[in-house]
């Protein structure tokens, strides 16, 4: 396929997605969110790719959903269309995938991050929930996904008051995992995937499977469900390779398998 608004790459084992709309600062509309589809469904189907990192530019990683496209839509259009439903299976990825963030990502891109494993932000990162100062609030999951990060106190001040939240507040609010000056962020974001890609690839989806199942079932259930994929993991070669190879004292060797 050929992509008008991103840029896919692949890196040794990971894939890499860059948001390419610069004078629109990476608005999501409907044709980013086709070739995302697109690109992370190659991805997926690709055995030699162990984890997915996506990013934007300098400036903005996504400064949200495009208002331009979304401006006229009636109530009709919007619920006949599912507006905004495709964005669900791009959460639904089972390879790992780590957002690289620098400058905004407001509302849709906030949320584009927080669909992703994990966000690594820049320095000069900004995130914030901006739709109520367009009159409507998150559409993409940003209420509900904002809340579980941050909690309910300061995802309601985000939604409520549209305000930004630099990239020192979101690392103490567990909103990012961490912050690296801005000119080292995508090494730093490939260097996590690329370590997270020399793993055995059935462990690590298993592994995200789990840590996604917290945020849905009870711990009790949450507790069983690890277990048991746990215990799966012995039907792995790459559990018996990884096991003898700290025994031996050598860097395991993983087939995905
Ligand atoms: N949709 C469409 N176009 C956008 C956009 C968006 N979300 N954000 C920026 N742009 C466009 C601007 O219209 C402008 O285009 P023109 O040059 O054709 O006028 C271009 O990108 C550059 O933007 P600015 O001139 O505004 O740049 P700036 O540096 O002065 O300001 C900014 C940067 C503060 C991020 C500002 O662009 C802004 O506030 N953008 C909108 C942020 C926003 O409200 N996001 C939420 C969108 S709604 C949503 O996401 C719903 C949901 O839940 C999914």
């Amino acid at each position: 396929m050929a992509y008008e608004t991103i840029i896919v790459e692949t890196r040794g084992k990971v894939g890499l997605i860059t948001l390419n709309r610069p004078k629109a600062l990476n608005a999501l509309n409907s044709q980013v969110l086709a070739e995302l589809l697109a690109a992370t469904g190659t991805f997926e189907a690709d055995q030699a790719i162990g984890a997915i990192v996506i990013t934007g530019s300098e400036k903005a990683f996504a400064a949200g959903a495009d208002i331009k496209e979304m401006q006229a839509k009636s109530y009709v259009d919007a619920y006949m269309e599912d507006f905004f439903s495709g964005w669900e299976a791009f959460a639904r990825n089972r390879k790992p995938m780590i957002a690289a963030v620098a400058g905004y990502a407001l509302g849709g891109g906030c949320e584009l991050a927080m669909m992703c494993d994990f966000i690594i932000a820049a320095d000069s990162a900004k995130f914030g929930q901006p739709e109520i100062t367009l009159g409507v609030m998150p559409g993409m999951g940003g209420s509900q996904r904002l809340t579980r990060f941050v909690g309910k106190s300061k995802a309601m001040d985000m939604c409520l008051t549209g305000r930004m939240m630099d990239a020192a507040e979101a690392e103490r609010s567990g909103l990012v995992s961490r912050v690296v000056p801005a000119a080292d962020l995508m090494e730093e974001a490939m260097k996590a995937a690329a370590k997270i890609a020399d793993f055995s690839l059935p462990a690590v989806m298993m592994c995200k499977e789990a840590v996604n199942r917290s945020y849905e079932v009870t711990l009790a259930e949450g507790l069983r469900f690890e277990r048991r994929v746990f215990h799966s993991m012995f039907s792995l070669d790459d559990q018996k390779e990884g096991m003898a190879a700290f025994a031996e004292k050598r860097t395991a060797n993983f087939r995905n398998r």
